[in-house]
């Protein structure tokens, strides 16, 4: 069975079909870079996974259970807006994030020296360590998300759960953060999920690329149908040129 087993799901609010028949299988370790247009459901498909809201019909399941509701070692995760803990320091906000792994999600004696040091290593390698006291509100957004992707990483979760993580990054800083998250991944064998609107990161770090659109399209009423997942590219070895992806395919047009 695969790690990550997503079987007919659709969520809706108030009636509205927000995602509609997705089904995904997901081996443990994978990459899954997720595209579609902006409010087709992506950050919905993530809240799902991440068990913070159940679907209107369907199955998620991972690594053989439902998705937990509590933050835990098994997933972390980077909101689309940052995550951060505002009433903590940026060294103690990545100290939070080896807590989580905790069974009580504090620590003491050597395991807080030992995340300490995890948390100094980390403020090194996001380029935060200037700032290691000062407060969240006082840095700049894209410093924001660094933190937010240091304190989720700390934790080496199973599962990594990215909304449009290095949106706010200068173009510099965002290939930094890429080489980062590559090698983090090699080392743990995370399965990760990020959502992405720029389709050339989503190729470049994805093993597959699934697009969300809506097959079925109700000029009169837009809200009546759902996105789901019309493409899963292989994406490995460069997979296809990614500047075909949203060409649509006129048969599913009409579905
Ligand atoms: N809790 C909720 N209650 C009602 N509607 C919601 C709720 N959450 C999301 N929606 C609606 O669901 C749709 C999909 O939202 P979602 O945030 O998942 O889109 P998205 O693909 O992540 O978009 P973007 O690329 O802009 O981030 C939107 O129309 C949004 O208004
Ligand atoms: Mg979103």
């Amino acid at each position: 069975m695969s790690f990550v087993s997503v079987s007919d799901i659709w969520q809706a609010y108030d009636d509205r079909s927000i995602i509609e028949r997705v089904n995904v299988s997901v081996d443990e370790g994978e990459f899954i870079s997720i595209v579609g247009a902006s409010g087709c459901g992506k950050s919905t498909f993530l809240r799902l996974l991440l068990g913070q809201e159940r679907p209107t019909r369907g199955e998620i399941s991972i690594d053989g259970g439902e998705p937990a509701v509590e933050p835990n070692r098994e997933r972390g995760v980077v909101f689309q807006r940052y995550s951060v803990f505002p009433h903590l320091t940026v060294r103690e906000n990545l100290i939070a994030g080896t807590g989580f792994s905790t069974r009580f999600g504090f620590l003491r004696g050597n395991a807080y020296r030992a995340a300490l040091d995890a948390a100094d290593a980390m403020l090194l390698r996001i380029g935060l360590n200037h700032v290691a006291n000062q407060y969240p509100a006082s840095l700049s957004g894209g410093m924001q998300q660094r933190l937010a992707i240091g304190q989720a990483m700390t934790a080496k979760p199973r599962v990594l759960l990215l909304d449009e993580p290095f949106g706010a990054l200068d173009p510099g800083t965002r290939i930094q953060m890429h080489e980062f998250l590559m090698e983090l991944r090699d080392a743990t064998n995370m399965t990760i999920f990020m959502v992405t609107h720029d389709l050339e990161e989503g190729f470049k770090l994805g093993d597959r690329v699934l697009v969300f659109d809506k097959p079925r399209w109700d000029p009169d009423d837009p809200g009546a149908y759902g996105a789901t997942i019309t493409y899963d590219f292989d994406a490995k070895n460069g997979g296809i040129p990614f500047q075909n992806i949203l060409k649509r395919d006129p048969s599913v047009q009409s579905a």
